[in-house]
C-alpha cells in the first residue's frame, strides 16, 4: 500500500521516471477543470448573469414607471422613487460582485513558514520568507487579468514594482509600514490557476509580534472564507497562536480554520527520529493532531471532531515551493528528504481540502445574501408591478364604462335632436300660418276702420297744389304710422307672448339635450332672447303716390249730377261689377282717354246695352246743355205757367248759389279726405297678403334663428362629447398597453425570482 502511494506521489509530483506533471495540472491543462473552485466560479458567473438581467429589468421597469407616471394616475411619484432606488441597489450589488472572491488569510507564529505556503501554493516565490521576523505587513496576493505584476500601498492607486515586495514587506526593510497596513500584490492571472479562480491569498506578520489583534481580525479577517492557522510542527500550538484564534471565532460565526504543521520535513531529519524510525515521529504526529483538533473542536467549537481530521495536515512548505519551482525549471534541485512525497501528498491533499472548502464557504457567505436581495428586490417589483397591472384593469373597465356611457348619451342627443327638430320645424309652420291669419284679419280690419283714421288727420288743408303735395305727403305718414301703430296694438301682445312662449319651450326642450357639466360650464351661454318686434312696412307713400284728388266744384242738382244719380244705382251695380270682373292690374289707373261729367272715363270700360243709352241720352242733355236748357224752360212755360218757372228757377237757383257758395276749403277737405279714403282702401286691400306674408315670415325667421342658435348649441355640445370619446378611447389604449406591459414586467419579476430559486438550488442547497 506505502509502495502504491508513494508511486502515484512520485507520478503525480512529477518527478516518477517520466518526469509527469501532477494530476490537477494535467487536468486544467486539458481543460477538464475539475477544481472545486469552479463551483464558486460558475455560481459567480451565474449570479452576476442572473443580476445584469435583474438591472436590465430594473432600468426598464424604472423607465416604464416614468412613462406611465407621466400620464396616467396609475403609479404615485412615491412608486416611481421606490423603483428607482432599486436601480442603485442593484449597481452596488454587482459592484459587490465584480469584487467577490474567495478570501484565504495566513496567521501564525513568526517564521512558521506562513508566507511559504503561499508561496508554495502559487507555486513562485512571490511573497518574502526567511529566518526571523520577516512579514511586516499584511499582504494580498490576488489575480490582475495584467501581463506583468505589481503591488500598490494601502490608500494608493500607484503601481509599484513587484520586485520592492522583498524590500517593502519585509520587516528589515528601512521605510517600515504600519504591521496592520495593506500591500496589495497584483499578479497575472495566467501565471496561477488559484489567482484565476479568484483567491485572494491575505499573509500576515506573526501573530506573537503585536498587540493589536482586534484591529487586524477588524481590518483583515471579517471576510475571509478560509483561515490557515501555520503552526511549527517543531514545537506545538501556542497561546498566542490560540488566542488569536479564540478572538477570530468569538466574532466570527465557525470559522473554517485548516491547522497546518509546517516543518514536518524537520521531522524525518531528526536524529532520535531517525534511530528509533517511524514510531516515534508517528507519535508526535498523533500528539500535534489530538492537541489540533482539541483546540478546533473543543476550544473553539467550530467543527465536529470528524471535521476537524480533515482540516489538519503535516506539509512542509519549502519542500513544495522547491518541488514546484524545480518542476518550472525556476530551480534544478528537488528535495530529497525521506519522506518528502507523503509530506507533499498530505499537502496536495491540504490543496484539494481547502479548495472544497473555500468554494463552497464563499459561495455561501458571499451569494446566499445577494441572491436573497435579488429575490426580495424581484418580489417587491413583482408586487408593484401587480398593483399597476391591477390598478390599470380597474381603471380601464371604469373608462370603457364611461365610453359607453358616453356613446349611449351621444346617440340619444342625436335623435331627441332629429325628433325635437322635427316638432319644432311643425310648430314653426303652425305659428307662421297662425300669424298670417292674425296680421290679414288685423290689417283687413284697420282698412275698414281708415276713413276714421284719415279723419284725424289735423294738418290745414289747402286745395293749392303745392300745399296740397306737402298735405298729401303728411297724410300718407299719418295713415302709415296710424296703421302701424293700431296693427301692433292689436297684435303684439299676443304675438310676443306666443313667441316667447315658443322660444321657452325651444330652449327648454333643447336644453334636456345639453350635459349638465357643460351647462354648469362658465363658458356656456344660452341665446338671449332679444324682444321679437315685427315690422309691418306699410309704405303709404309709395302705395299711394298715385292718387289724384278731384276737388272740382259740382252741383248737386243740376242736370248731368241728377241723371247720374239717377243712372247710378244700376251704373254704380254695374261698374262695381265690372271692376270686379276686370284683371287686376287694370285697378291700376291708366290714362284716362275722356272726362264725362267731369270724370275721369278709361278706354277699357265696358257698359251693358241699358247703360249705353243712358249715357247716350245724357250726352245728348250735357253736350248741349243750353239747347237742352232752351227746350226745357220752353216747354215748361206752355205747361205750368211762366210763374211756376220763375219761382222753380228762382229756387234752383238759390240751391245752386248756397251750394256754390258752401263748397269752401273744409268741403274740399272732406271731398279729398273721402276720394284718398277710397283709393288708399283699395290699395291697401291690395297689399293685405303680402303684409300678413312679410310679418309671418319676420316670425319664421326669428323662430329659425333662435332654433338654429340652440341647435349650434347642442351641436357644439355633442361635438364636445365626441372629444370627450376620443380622450377616453385614447386613454383606454394607453391603460390598455401600460397594463399590458405591467404583466410582462410582473411574469419577468417571477421569472427572475424563479431564476434566483434554481441558483439557491444548484449551489447553496446543494453544496451544503
Ligand atoms: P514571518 O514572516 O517572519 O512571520 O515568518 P513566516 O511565517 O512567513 O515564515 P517564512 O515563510 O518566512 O519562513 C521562515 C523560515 O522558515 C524561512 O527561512 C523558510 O525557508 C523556513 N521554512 C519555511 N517552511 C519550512 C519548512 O517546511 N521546512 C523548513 N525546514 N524550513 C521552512
Ligand atoms: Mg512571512
Amino acid at each position: 500500500m506505502a509502495a502504491y502511494l508513494n508511486r502515484t506521489i512520485s507520478m503525480m509530483s512529477g518527478d516518477g521516471p517520466h518526469n509527469r506533471p501532477p494530476v490537477t495540472a494535467v487536468l486544467r491543462t486539458n481543460g477538464i477543470d475539475n477544481s472545486p473552485l469552479q463551483i464558486f466560479v460558475k455560481a459567480k458567473k451565474k449570479i452576476n448573469d442572473i443580476f445584469g438581467e435583474i438591472e436590465d429589468y430594473v432600468n426598464d421597469t424604472v423607465e416604464y414607471m416614468r412613462e406611465i407616471g407621466k400620464e396616467d394616475h396609475i403609479v404615485s411619484p412615491m412608486k416611481v422613487k421606490q423603483i428607482e432606488e432599486f436601480v442603485d441597489k442593484v449597481r452596488s450589488i454587482r459592484e459587490v460582485l465584480a469584487r467577490d472572491h474567495m478570501k484565504v488569510a495566513f496567521f501564525g507564529r513568526t517564521s512558521n513558514g506562513k508566507s511559504s505556503v503561499i508561496n508554495a501554493m502559487l507555486r513562485d516565490k512571490i511573497l518574502p520568507s526567511g529566518i526571523g521576523h520577516t512579514t511586516n505587513c499584511f499582504l494580498q496576493v490576488e489575480g490582475s487579468s495584467s501581463e506583468d505584476p505589481y503591488l500598490t500601498l494601502e490608500g494608493s492607486t500607484d503601481h509599484c514594482a513587484v520586485e520592492s515586495v522583498g524590500q517593502l514587506a519585509h520587516a528589515l526593510c528601512k521605510e517600515k509600514l504600519s504591521e496592520s497596513q495593506l500591500v496589495r500584490v497584483f499578479w497575472p492571472k495566467n501565471r496561477c490557476l488559484l489567482l484565476r479562480d479568484d483567491v485572494v491569498f491575505v499573509d500576515s506578520p506573526g501573530v506573537d509580534v503585536t498587540p493589536n489583534l482586534d484591529e487586524w481580525i477588524d481590518k483583515h479577517c471579517l471576510d475571509a472564507d478560509v483561515f490557515v492557522l501555520v503552526a511549527n510542527a517543531e514545537s506545538t500550538l501556542m497561546v498566542t497562536e490560540k488566542n488569536f484564534f479564540h478572538k477570530v471565532s468569538k466574532k466570527l460565526s465557525k470559522p473554517n480554520i485548516f491547522i497546518l504543521n509546517n516543518r514536518w520535513d524537520a521531522s524525518a531529519t531528526e536524529p532520535e527520529f531517525l534511530d528509533q524510525h517511524c514510531n516515534e515521529q508517528e507519535e508526535v504526529r498523533r500528539q500535534h493532531q489530538e492537541r489540533a483538533v482539541d483546540f478546533l473542536v473543543k476550544e473553539l467549537g467550530v467543527c465536529t471532531a470528524k471535521e476537524a481530521e480533515e482540516r489538519i495536515f503535516f506539509i512542509s512548505a519549502k519542500e513544495v515551493l522547491q518541488a514546484r519551482m524545480a518542476e518550472r525549471g525556476q530551480t534544478s534541485s528537488t528535495p530529497l528528504t525521506d519522506g518528502f512525497q507523503t509530506r507533499y501528498f498530505e499537502f496536495q491533499n491540504f490543496e484539494r481540502k481547502f479548495e472544497e472548502c473555500i468554494s463552497k464557504s464563499a459561495v455561501k457567505t458571499k451569494f446566499e445574501q445577494h441572491s436573497q436581495r435579488g429575490k426580495y428586490i424581484a418580489n417587491e417589483l413583482r408586487d408593484i408591478l401587480e398593483g399597476i397591472y391591477n390598478e390599470a384593469l380597474k381603471l380601464k373597465e371604469q373608462k370603457i364604462k364611461q365610453e359607453g356611457e358616453l356613446t349611449d348619451k351621444i346617440n340619444f342627443t342625436e335623435q331627441q335632436l332629429m325628433m325635437i327638430t322635427h316638432e319644432m320645424k311643425k310648430k314653426i309652420r303652425t305659428m307662421v300660418e297662425d300669424v298670417e291669419q292674425r296680421v290679414s284679419k288685423a290689417l283687413t280690419e284697420e282698412i275698414r276702420r281708415l276713413s276714421s283714421l284719415v279723419d284725424e288727420f289735423s294738418l290745414p288743408f289747402h286745395p293749392e297744389p303745392l300745399v296740397l303735395n306737402v298735405y298729401k305727403k303728411e297724410l300718407h305718414l299719418h295713415v302709415e304710422t296710424g296703421l302701424g301703430s293700431n296693427l301692433r296694438a292689436r297684435l303684439s301682445t299676443a304675438l310676443a307672448m306666443n313667441m316667447e312662449q315658443s322660444q321657452a319651450e325651444m330652449t327648454n326642450k333643447m336644453e334636456t339635450l345639453i350635459p349638465e357639466s357643460y351647462r354648469n360650464a362658465s363658458t356656456f351661454v344660452l341665446p338671449r332672447r332679444q324682444p321679437f318686434e315685427i315690422l309691418y312696412r306699410l309704405n303709404c307713400d309709395n302705395l299711394c303716390a298715385d292718387f289724384h284728388e278731384d276737388l272740382e266744384f259740382r252741383f248737386s242738382y243740376g242736370i248731368t249730377a241728377l241723371i247720374q244719380r239717377f243712372a247710378g244705382k244700376g251704373g254704380s251695380f254695374l261698374a262695381l261689377k265690372n271692376n270686379r270682373e276686370r284683371p287686376h292690374n287694370s285697378i291700376m289707373p291708366s290714362t284716362p282717354t275722356d272726362v264725362v261729367d267731369g270724370r275721369l272715363m278709361y278706354p277699357n270700360a265696358t257698359f251693358d246695352d241699358w247703360s249705353l243709352l243712358s249715357r247716350v241720352a245724357l250726352m245728348g242733355l250735357t253736350s248741349q246743355g243750353t239747347m237742352g236748357c232752351l227746350l226745357v224752360s220752353g216747354f215748361m212755360f206752355k205747361t205750368i205757367g211762366w210763374r211756376v218757372v220763375v219761382i222753380t228757377g228762382a229756387l234752383y237757383s238759390c240751391l245752386y248759389l248756397y251750394e256754390r257758395l258752401t263748397w269752401t276749403n273744409k268741403a274740399k277737405e272732406r271731398a279729398f279726405k273721402r276720394q284718398y279714403v277710397d283709393h288708399a282702401t283699395r290699395k291697401l286691400k291690395m297689399i293685405v297678403d303680402l303684409t300678413s306674408a312679410n310679418c309671418s315670415h319676420q316670425v319664421q325667421q326669428e323662430l329659425s334663428g333662435t332654433f338654429a342658435r340652440l341647435c349650434s348649441l347642442v351641436d357644439r355640445a355633442t361635438r364636445d362629447m365626441d372629444d370627450q370619446l376620443r380622450v377616453l378611447e385614447k386613454e383606454v389604449a394607453t391603460l390598455d398597453s401600460a397594463g399590458g406591459k405591467a404583466k410582462v414586467l410582473r411574469n419577468k419579476a417571477n421569472y427572475l425570482a424563479h431564476e434566483l430559486d434554481l441558483f439557491v438550488d444548484a449551489y447553496l442547497k446543494l453544496h451544503n
